[in-house]
């Protein structure tokens, strides 16, 4: 079952029978456990700071990938639409309940290595705490690339594995993985951290551009954490993020990364809901609205509308 810790980190993986295989949070007590009651108002001050330094002031259509229970989601107030995506349709209700149903927000059950988006559509993206469970992170980093527009921002986070704490373990014999290493370390099944450079070279294969990097939890240890006020050390931590641009040591790395301008412009952005979408597994822009679902008159596939979620992840 998703979402017992057994790593401070994230739950343990319950893996789907999806090719990459999926960290399945259905059912999940992850937003309670892991950010209300586990003591993370730090982390999550200093992932504010940092989110604040990036986003674009407004926009027109946000992509939030591995959405979750939407605890960032109200940072995006400046978007006129917010897509959240999750595989995990648990989630998708608690963000719901935080959020509404309807207005600005469209929430959509897909998985991000299958993505049910027309090409080039969303002015930002943003991926954050989920890079960190993608078995095949270029390819999953591919398809968002393929949903978003000319120019567009793309702000990732990743969990890094060059961060001061394993390089001292590693340094020290208590630790077998070479934190210099290009590769990402599985430490629990189905949760990865990442070399900064391997990611900076996947994006930059792909045709982004990096604008920007901050460092982020410089002070993510217990007995800091407990002394000093989660608003002050976070403040703290703010000031400390710029050095990203020199060095990456920390246990968590945001970038903002922008899709190359296209000289013909932006692809205009359809108004209808049902136009945002593609069947993904045929490809296919042209959705028809059917009672309870969308139908796919191309390959005859009919994907679920329920509860205010679109759910792309198996046809009915
Ligand atoms: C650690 S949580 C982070 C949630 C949120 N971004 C936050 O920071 O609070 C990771 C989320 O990624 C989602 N996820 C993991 N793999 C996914 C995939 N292949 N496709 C879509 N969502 C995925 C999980 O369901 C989960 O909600
Ligand atoms: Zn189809």
């Amino acid at each position: 079952m998703a979402g017992r810790h057994r790593y401070p980190q994230e739950p343990m993986a319950n893996e789907t029978m999806t090719n990459p295989p999926v960290c399945n949070y259905e059912g999940s007590d992850y937003q309670t456990s892991f950010w209300e009651q586990g003591g993370r108002e730090y982390e999550d001050r200093a992932e504010a700071i940092a989110l604040r330094k990036l986003l674009p002031k407004s926009g027109k259509i946000m992509l939030e990938l591995g959405a979750g229970a939407g605890r960032n989601t109200p940072r995006y107030a400046g978007f006129e639409r917010i897509v959240l995506l999750d595989y995990s349709t648990t989630q998708l209700a608690q963000a719901q309940e935080r959020l509404g149903r309807g207005g600005k927000h469209i929430y959509v059950a897909a998985d991000i290595y299958r993505l049910p988006f027309r090409e080039g559509l969303f002015d930002a993206a943003t991926m954050i705490r989920t890079l960190h469970h993608m078995a095949d992170a270029p390819r999953a980093l591919a398809q968002i690339r393929d949903a978003l527009s000319p120019g567009a921002t793309f702000i990732l986070e990743f969990a890094n594995k060059l961060n001061l704490k394993s390089i001292l373990r590693y340094w020290l014999g208590r630790q077998v993985w070479n934190p210099f290493g290009l590769e990402p370390v599985e430490f629990v099944k189905l949760n990865f951290d990442f070399h900064p450079k391997a990611i900076r070279n996947w994006l930059g294969e792909l045709g982004f551009s990096i604008e920007r990097t901050l460092a982020v939890s410089h002070f993510r240890l217990e007995i800091l954490k407990r002394a000093v006020p989660a608003k002050l050390l976070a403040a703290l931590d703010g000031l400390f993020q710029p050095t990203g641009a020199l060095w990456q040591l920390t246990p968590s790395v945001f970038l903002k990364a922008r899709m190359p301008e296209n000289k013909h412009g932006k692809n205009l952005i359809p108004d209808r809901v049902i136009d945002l979408f593609k069947c993904p597994d045929c490809g296919n822009q042209k959705l028809e609205e059917r009672e309870g679902h969308l139908y796919c008159p191309q390959c005859d596939a009919k994907w679920a509308l329920r509860e205010g979620i679109y759910d792309f992840r198996e046809k009915l």
